[in-house]
């Protein structure tokens, strides 16, 4: 299992324990976590997954999807370079302990 922790925008932190092979947007969906939306399921179709990766977790989550760039254009709160579709983040052991900070808004 992998430990992934979500920062609302209030400061109210979260933390669930996930399936590796699982995606951030996934494992928030599935664990009813409030600012995580999903609308298209992970297809990278809609920005409603928007989150910003923790800074001591940048490195090791990585740099962005293809085109994901591009779908973040379309996010309703304010895109960073910490910016991530949380679709786009699939959860291995090497992200156990993973915080992500939600945006304001996703829609
Ligand atoms: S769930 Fe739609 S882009 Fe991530």
């Amino acid at each position: 299992m992998v430990k992934v922790t979500y920062v609302a925008h209030d400061g109210t932190q979260t933390a669930i324990e996930a399936d590796e092979g699982d995606s951030v947007m996934h494992a928030a969906v599935a664990n009813d976590i409030d600012g995580i939306v999903g609308e298209c399921g992970g297809s990278m179709m809609c920005a409603t997954c928007h989150c910003y990766v923790d800074e001591a977790w940048e490195e090791r989550v990585g740099g962005r999807a293809d085109g994901e760039e591009d779908m973040l254009e379309g996010a309703a709160s304010e895109v960073t370079e910490r910016s991530r579709l949380s679709c786009q983040i699939k959860l291995t052991g090497d992200l156990d302990g993973l915080v992500v900070h939600l945006p304001e808004d996703q829609i």
